[in-house]
């Protein structure tokens, strides 16, 4: 793996097809969660350019902040609140065009207009983390984003890489 990804120009569409084989290259090489959750972040901000990606982890009955990048963000998410909370109790993902229109949302940056929050699963079907990705447009992601967050997560899934 070369220290560069080569995501630049194009559509999100482009973007995102170019970047699942050099994600995929980059975990399929390491075992350990946190350095594969780690370099994720950087790949997916770094090469779509969103404003903060992140995992948060079930710990308990709390969501923990983990691998991130970005600003500094809130630690702490207990179940149900927040789009994190609430993408955590459903085990769906959550889509919000507008964060000042969903109720609870948890405003860790007041630069932060839309996001995304995609539950990751043990073999069970056990929420074990969320993947949340922010952008500082309202409506920046789609059905599109889903598709493409679910399929680069899915080496990070099933407890495959701890
Ligand atoms: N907005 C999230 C909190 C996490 S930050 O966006 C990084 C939420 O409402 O759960």
């Amino acid at each position: 793996m070369s220290e560069d990804l080569k995501v630049e120009g194009g559509t999100r569409e482009e973007r995102y097809r170019s970047l699942l084989p050099q994600i995929e290259g980059l975990l399929a090489g390491e075992t350990d969660l946190t350095a594969n959750m780690a370099n994720f972040c950087a790949a997916l901000k770094h090469g779509l350019g969103f404003f903060w990606v992140g995992f948060y982890l079930v710990k308990g009955d709390e969501l923990v902040l983990g691998p991130f990048q970005g600003p500094v963000a809130c630690t702490r998410i207990r179940r149900g609140r927040g789009v994190c909370g609430r993408c955590w109790e459903t085990g769906r993902t959550v889509v919000v065009e507008d964060v000042t229109r969903f109720p609870g949302h948890i405003a860790c940056s007041a630069l932060s207009r839309s996001e995304i929050v995609v539950p990751l699963k043990d073999a069970e079907g056990r929420v074990t983390a969320v993947l949340d990705v922010d952008h500082d447009t309202p409506g920046a992601f789609g059905p599109a984003d889903e598709r493409w967050l679910t399929e680069l997560l899915a080496p990070l899934e099933g407890g495959g890489a701890r």
